[in-house]
């Protein structure tokens, strides 16, 4: 499995283009399932987690070309030829059962293993599935798959989510397009993935209302045609290059990046004495004189602070001057960077959904790896601060959602290599 080499102590200048977001084009991409006419992706992410999705959507008989690089994605899928999707495909990745709410709707069956445990919770699948019955999906869980029937098809209906869930609101919008009638989403997530999937549907002929606020409502229409849509910047892509130059000292620009996308992230940069500023082309982010602050952060749905971002700002603030206490609100297990980022010196102690972290002036390199993704990305942003080599093993969770991090961190000046293992 290849590793990371990462050299401490360089500053970084230059520019950073900001791929489309890894979280969107997951949700997107199963927004074909929906119509018989071609969807056009542009500004894809080249993420081994959207081949993954390309696989799972090839094994139900959709087209899926990579065009362009990879930087284009020509799905379609006038003619499936299953209903079932593996456990195979779905156990590598969780989005999988995006599937779900889409082959109901559309083809009244669909049988989708349920993803297991994660590295980062428990994460059931619970909201997504009393969503879509409440739509009138029929649910029957046998062997480890849900098996979901609407012979009548689906029937637009309230759904009030006990609490706010990026993948149930996303699964049932797209079985709520093409419902009978009125869906309102209560409690829906706010999420720019979920104002993007929003545009997309809408652009395919569905009649959405109120993406981006807690109340969605949908009225249901009978088919969907073919569209092109452009992924929306990655916002966590771009908060993790944010963080880079705060860690290792320099400026640099971040292409493609929008204020909006990461506010609450932002403000909390700004409180620890990073500048973000906007430019014609992005967001150019550089340290401020001195050392970084200790600030408190708790994360939340959008648009608080985003749990994916945690890690990385825990990266940052292990060299900050103070004390700062992070508070994981989303899942009950992300903090597993923290015990690779202690042997690299950091002092931090967690307790449960808290971490404490007490900043030390430097951080030494150390041999470290992570099993999830944010973590394994927030020991390369510590790598780039610490006094002599880091080498982060285990980089397959990294190429699920950062493409070439080498090349990008490489040409701001940072020395860091892929070795190939
Ligand atoms: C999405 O996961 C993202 N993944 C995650 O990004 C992100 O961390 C998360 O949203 C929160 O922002 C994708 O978009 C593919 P949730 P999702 O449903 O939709 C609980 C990354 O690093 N829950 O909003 O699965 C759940 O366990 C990844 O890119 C239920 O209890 O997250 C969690 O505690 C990791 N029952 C909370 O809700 C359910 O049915 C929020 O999860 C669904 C969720």
């Amino acid at each position: 499995m290849d590793s990371i080499l990462v050299k401490g102590g360089a500053e970084l200048r230059g520019e950073i283009p900001i791929a489309g977001a890894k979280n969107a084009c997951l949700a997107l991409m199963p927004a074909t399932l929906l119509s018989d006419e071609p969807l056009t992706l542009t500004n894809a992410p080249r993420l081994s987690d959207i081949r993954t999705m390309t696989q799972l959507l090839q094994s139900l008989g959709a087209e899926v070309s990579a065009l362009q690089d990879g930087r284009v994605l020509a799905l379609s899928s006038h003619d499936l030829t299953s209903h079932v999707a593996d456990y195979d495909i779905v156990r590598k990745m969780r989005a999988s059962i995006l599937v779900l709410g889409p082959l109901v709707a559309r083809y009244g069956h669909a049988v989708v293993s349920l993803p297991g445990g994660c590295a980062i919770g428990a994460r059931p699948v619970d909201l997504h599935l009393k969503g879509l019955e409440a739509l009138g999906a029929e649910l029957d869980l046998r062997e480890g798959y849900v098996h979901a029937k609407a012979p009548g098809g689906l029937k637009g209906a309230v759904v009030d989510f006990p609490f706010v869930s990026v993948g149930a609101t996303e699964n049932v919008l797209m079985a709520a397009v093409l419902a009978r009638g009125t869906t309102v989403l209560k409690n829906a997530a706010r999420e720019p993935e979920i104002v993007d999937l929003a545009a997309c549907l809408s652009k395919m002929g569905a009649r959405i209302d109120g993406a981006g606020t807690g109340t969605i409502t949908i009225e249901g229409v009978d088919r969907l045609t073919g569209a092109t849509h452009p992924v929306v910047t990655d916002r966590i892509e771009l908060g993790t290059y944010m963080i880079a130059p705060a860690v290792a000292g320099g400026e640099v620009e971040c292409i493609g990046g929008r204020l909006d996308l990461v506010s609450a992230f932002a403000e909390r940069l700004d409180a620890a004495g990073v500048s973000v500023e906007e430019t014609p082309r992005g967001l150019k982010v550089a340290r401020r004189n001195g050392r970084i602050r200790a600030v408190d952060v708790e994360t939340a749905p959008f648009p608080g602070f985003p749990t994916d971002l945690q890690a990385q700002m825990m990266a940052l603030l292990c060299t900050a001057d103070g004390t700062s206490v992070l508070e994981e609100r989303i899942f009950e297990n992300r903090f597993m960077h923290a015990p690779e980022l202690q042997r690299m010196g950091a002092k931090i102690a967690v307790h449960g959904g808290t971490a404490t972290v007490t900043g030390v002036e430097r951080l030494k390199g150390a041999p470290v790896m992570a099993t999830d993704l944010r973590a394994s990305v927030s020991l390369i942003l510590a790598g780039l601060a610490a006094e002599g080599e880091t080498v982060v093993n285990r980089v397959y969770h990294l190429d699920r959602g950062y493409e070439r991090v080498e090349e990008k961190l490489g040409a701001c000046g940072a020395s860091i290599e892929r070795i190939s293992g």
